[in-house]
């Protein structure tokens, strides 16, 4: 006997596919609302809602990246341990690598394509401050440096470190950083802190 895979979330009958499952519930249960297909996750990625089903290894990085082809993010080290792959989710700083896309429905997700679009100080000082060499590593820290200003708008730069402590470059660029940081807060603050 198999295990049935879709019960009905309201009486517990099990049955054998969605539609099955589907029908059953408009039949049955006319007044709630029908159940979500496996896998079916809806999520909020730069101001847009899409939904998508997912398989249950998908990655959140293969979903924005591979499926909504939203590049800025970078696939570096696949595990854990680089920053490249660095987006918002829910106001915080999370690996998409290692973040399975089943988990992020409901979620809002911001990437460096959210960023830019919304024209943050931080893409302009971290050109003015030569944030970057290769830049495959940039769009890892300016997003993770965009969630920082978002919660604490005048960051120390030992605050500004410890928050880029996770994001790694090969490139050696880490010196700039802060810099640029702490100039793109003074212009979300007025100017109050601009440098020359
Ligand atoms: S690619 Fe995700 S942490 Fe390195
Ligand atoms: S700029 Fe090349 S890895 Fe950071």
């Amino acid at each position: 006997m198999t295990t049935p895979s879709y019960p009905c979330p309201y009486c517990a009958a099990p049955f054998g596919s969605h539609e099955a499952l589907k029908a059953h519930v408009v039949a049955g249960h006319g007044a709630e609302p029908l159940p979500k297909p496996h896998g079916l996750i809806a999520l909020t990625v730069n101001g847009e809602r899409h939904e998508h089903t997912v398989e249950p290894n998908t990655t959140l990085y293969t979903l924005i990246h591979d499926r909504m082809g939203l590049t800025g993010a970078k696939m570096f080290c696949d595990r854990g341990a680089c920053g490249s792959c660095t987006v918002i989710m829910d106001g915080r700083p999370v690996l998409s690598c290692m973040t399975l896309a089943i988990e992020c429905d409901g979620k809002t997700v911001e990437t460096i394509e959210g960023v830019a679009a919304a024209k943050h100080p931080l893409i302009e000082t971290y050109v003015k401050h030569h944030c970057m060499q290769c830049g495959y590593c940039t769009p890892g820290f300016v997003v993770t440096a965009k969630a920082l200003l978002d919660k604490n708008p005048d960051p120390t730069e030992e605050e500004i470190r410890e928050a880029l402590a996770g994001n790694l470059c090969r490139c050696g660029t880490y010196p700039q950083h802060p810099r640029a940081v702490t100039e793109a807060a003074g212009l979300l603050q007025g100017g109050r802190h601009e440098k020359g």
